[in-house]
């Protein structure tokens, strides 16, 4: 019999029941249903609603449903409703629990005490993949190929560019601090929606449930899933930023560029070519990183349309959430996995960087910093380029008289300031760059790096 049946005069199709019903989805809640349960009896026992013999059977009923082998039924809708139910087959004192609570608070806590626990967990793996990454950073002071656009632009150093990505995920890691900080309120005791006319001490029913404290509206406290939407912001955006790294990889470790590899262990071959060797696990992370951003605009949507206080469509977000974490958490794991195999080719970096005129920004910088004005210093160096790119020279061939050829005027203008232009090699293009630490250790960035690594534990 359902709980409100005595209002109806007519039963609901078994077909409705179905579609309605999230006991299929929501049953991972089970655990945080049981722990707000335990410490709700505690609460009625505190205003009188169950004496102390009836809290010592509805605890211990408790206890044992939480070894229990469910069957779990959609007839009773959701995990709230067939725990219930299991609790009051179990003894009829189990009919009491629901005083001074509804579904709508104990759900919003269920899944704050889930999101809070898992989060927790996402933010130090995150930490954790952080040092990893600090780690392969080290003592990977190598001449690596910088790109804009996509296009060979300035050598830059391997380490400077993986620690790229560490500025990226810290700032994730950083929104995930805030989000988990600001969420650690509980909304056990707003009821429906305004409370009860029970006197429960909410701030002490938050702290037991290990909350630091609870909600400020009861309105808001049913209705507010803002973390489950910044979770899927936070998720999503660091997706976008696992996503980049793995297109990085696929792009490097293509055989036209060839300046990175993957080790075998890390990639797939092909049922019909001998020779591939595929980088199916970062395409995999791609797709991976759009069905988790689709998901945030799914959440997104959930709630645009939604009047307060608490509507069941809200229903649908745990699907999404936890869909996502499961996805969110692996890639995680996946991305270790992956930099901890990842193989720099410097030589060809530099062959790379060497072949396509990558010192032209360092030589035109030169002619500069002898009092060269930087746009005539750019066209300078950009009619050189023109030049050897037509006569399929090398930019390391260059001599200054060769611009006597190309433009006697620009060589004259050199000249009577007593300028003469040198190629600038790859290795010292490296060494000219001033960014407050020499390029050749790299410590210092790695060093600040740890000590803000350090600076996250503890939340
Ligand atoms: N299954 C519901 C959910 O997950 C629980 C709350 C239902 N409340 C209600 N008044 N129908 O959101």
């Amino acid at each position: 019999m359902k709980i409100w049946s005595n209002r109806f005069k007519d039963k609901m199709s078994v077909e409705l029941e179905k579609y309605t019903s999230s006991i299929k989805f929501d049953n991972f809640l089970l655990k945080y249903d049981i722990k707000c349960s335990i410490c709700h009896v505690l609460n009625l026992k505190t205003i009188n609603i169950i004496n102390k013999r009836e809290f010592v059977i509805l605890k211990n009923y408790i206890f044992l449903l939480k070894k229990y082998k469910f069957i779990f039924k959609s007839s009773y809708e959701d995990i709230h409703l067939n725990f219930e139910n299991e609790l009051i087959n179990l003894n009829y004192i189990g009919n009491k629990i629901r005083s001074a609570r509804s579904r709508n608070d104990l759900v919003s806590t269920d899944l704050k005490l889930w999101f809070l626990q898992k989060f927790r967990k996402i933010y130090y793996l995150m930490i954790y993949f952080l040092s990893n990454l600090l780690k392969v950073s080290e003592k990977k002071s190598l001449i690596f190929t910088g790109f804009t656009h996509f296009q060979i632009a300035q050598p830059i150093n391997y380490s400077h560019y993986l620690l790229c990505y560490f500025e990226m995920f810290l700032r994730d890691v950083n929104k995930l601090l805030v989000l988990i900080k600001n969420n650690n309120f509980s909304p056990l005791g707003a009821c429906a929606l305004f409370g009860t006319n029970f006197f429960l001490n909410n701030f002490k029913t938050g702290k037991i449930l290990g909350f630091d404290s609870s909600f400020n509206n009861s309105i808001d406290a049913v209705s507010d899933r803002d973390y489950v939407n910044d979770s899927m912001y936070f998720m999503s955006s660091t997706m976008i930023h696992f996503s980049r790294f793995s297109e990085d990889i696929v792009n490097y470790s293509n055989n036209c560029i060839n300046i990175l590899e993957l080790s075998d262990s890390i990639c797939t071959g092909s049922s019909i070519m001998p020779q591939k060797k595929n980088p199916d696990i970062l395409e995999v992370v791609r797709s991976k990183c759009c069905v988790v951003i689709g998901n945030f605009f799914s959440i997104l949507s959930i709630f645009t349309s939604q009047t307060l206080s608490y509507n069941k469509d809200i229903q649908e977000d745990k699907k999404i959430l936890k869909n996502c974490y499961k996805i969110f958490k692996n890639t995680i794991l996946v991305f270790n996995k992956i930099i901890n195999n990842l193989h720099i080719k410097s030589d060809r970096c530099e062959k790379l960087l060497e072949e396509n005129f990558s010192t032209a920004t360092d030589m035109a910088e030169y002619l500069t910093k002898k009092g060269v004005p930087y746009k005539i210093s750019h066209s300078i160096i950009s009619l050189i380029v023109r030049n050897f790119i037509k006569k399929k020279r090398k930019l390391n061939s260059f001599k200054f008289k060769d611009l006597k050829e190309i433009d006697l005027n620009l060589y004259n203008y050199l000249y009577k300031k007593k300028i003469s232009l040198k190629y600038i090699s790859v290795k010292n293009s490296l060494k000219m760059k001033y960014l407050g630490y020499y390029y050749g250790t790299m410590n210092k960035e790695i060093f600040k790096n740890k000590k803000k690594l350090l600076g996250l534990f503890n939340i």
